[in-house]
C-alpha cells in the first residue's frame, strides 16, 4: 500500500463475521490492483453522515449490508433498474463526483443457479421469508421466468405487500407451517431460521422427485434445513456461492478494467470453504 492505493469497503452494523473482506482483499491481490478493502461497523447514529464520509475519504467502493441496504438508497445520487426493483442496494460505486448504488444479490443468485447447471424449468418457486433478502430472490425469480410463486412468512401482511410490486402468473402467499414439500420445487430460505443449528423455518419429511433447495444462509454450512432436505435425498446446496458472485460481480463494477474476475471463483470458494468449516 502506498500514497496512491483505492479504498473500497464494506458499510453495516454489525460487520465482524462478514467473509466479504476475506475475498474482495484476495482478488485484490490476484489483480494485482493498489487497493484495500475494510470492513466499517457503522453504528446507526452516526450513519446520516455516510455521504459526506465517501465523498470526503475518496472511498471508491463499498457494499452494503443490514441493516442499511434500504436507507441507504436516499444518500445515493442514482440507483440501476434492479436496485430500484429490489428496493434495496448493495454496492456503491464512487464515479466522477456521484454515488451510483447496484445492486448485485439477484446477479448471484441467477448465477449460482447457472452454474449449478440445476434444471428449473417448470418448477413452482417457494421463497421462504419476506425480509430484504427475500426481494432480491424474488426480483430474480421474475427475471428467469418462473410462472408460479409461493410466498411463505410468519407475517402475511408483509409477504402480501412485497409480492405485489412483482409479475407472476400464479401468487400465492403462506404461513410457513401450512407449507408442505412437493414434486417440482425450487425452494429457497430466506429467513434467519437456521443460523441457529436447532431451527428451522419448515418441516421436510418426506422424499419428492426433482425438487431443489437452496437455503441462503451459509454459516452453519448446512443449516438444519438443509440437513432435512438431503436425508430425504433432496438436493439441497447453501448460499455460499450465491454470496461469492455477488462479490465477484461488485468488484467487476468497481474495476472495470479486469475482463474476466469470474476465473477466480473456485479459488475464492475454496479459502471460504475451509473457513467456513474448520
Ligand atoms: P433480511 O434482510 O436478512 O431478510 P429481515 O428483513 O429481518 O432480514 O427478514 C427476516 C425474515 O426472517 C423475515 O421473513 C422474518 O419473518 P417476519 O416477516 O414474520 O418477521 C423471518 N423470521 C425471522 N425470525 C423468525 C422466526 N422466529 N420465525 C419465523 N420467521 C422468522
Amino acid at each position: 500500500m502506498d500514497s496512491r492505493t483505492n479504498l473500497y469497503g464494506l458499510i453495516g452494523h454489525p460487520i465482524q463475521h462478514s467473509l466479504s473482506p476475506e475475498f474482495q482483499n484476495k482478488l485484490i491481490e490476484l489483480f494485482n490492483i493498489n487497493a484495500a478493502y475494510l470492513a466499517f461497523n457503522v453504528e446507526k447514529d452516526q450513519f446520516e453522515n455516510i455521504k459526506n464520509t465517501i465523498k470526503t475519504l475518496n472511498i471508491k467502493g463499498l457494499n452494503v449490508t443490514v441493516p442499511y441496504k434500504e436507507t441507504i438508497i436516499p444518500y445515493l445520487d442514482k440507483i440501476d433498474e434492479s436496485a430500484n426493483r429490489i428496493g434495496a442496494v448493495n454496492t456503491i460505486e464512487y464515479i466522477d463526483g456521484q454515488l451510483i448504488g447496484y445492486n448485485t444479490d439477484a446477479f448471484g443468485f441467477i448465477r449460482m443457479l447457472k452454474e449449478l447447471n440445476v434444471n428449473i424449468d417448470n418448477h413452482k418457486a417457494v421463497v421462504l421469508g419476506a425480509g430484504g433478502a427475500a426481494k432480491a430472490i424474488i426480483y430474480a425469480l421474475e427475471k428467469l421466468g418462473i410462472d408460479d410463486i409461493m410466498l411463505c412468512n410468519r407475517t402475511i401482511e408483509k409477504a402480501d405487500r412485497l409480492l405485489e410490486k412483482f409479475n407472476f402468473k400464479n401468487k400465492k402467499i403462506s404461513s410457513l407451517q401450512d407449507f408442505q414439500i412437493e414434486d417440482d420445487m425450487l425452494i429457497i430460505n430466506t429467513t434467519s431460521l437456521g443460523l441457529d443449528e436447532n431451527e428451522s423455518p419448515v418441516v421436510i419429511s418426506k422424499s419428492v422427485k426433482n425438487t431443489i433447495l437452496i437455503d441462503i444462509i451459509y454459516n452453519p454450512f448446512e443449516t438444519k434445513l438443509i440437513k432435512d432436505a438431503k436425508i430425504n435425498g433432496i438436493y439441497a446446496v447453501n448460499g455460499l456461492p450465491m454470496l461469492i458472485y455477488q462479490g465477484i460481480e461488485s468488484f467487476k463494477i468497481w474495476h472495470k478494467q479486469i475482463e474476466n474476475p469470474f476465473i477466480y471463483y473456485d479459488n475464492l470458494y475454496d479459502n471460504l470453504l475451509r473457513k467456513l468449516v474448520d
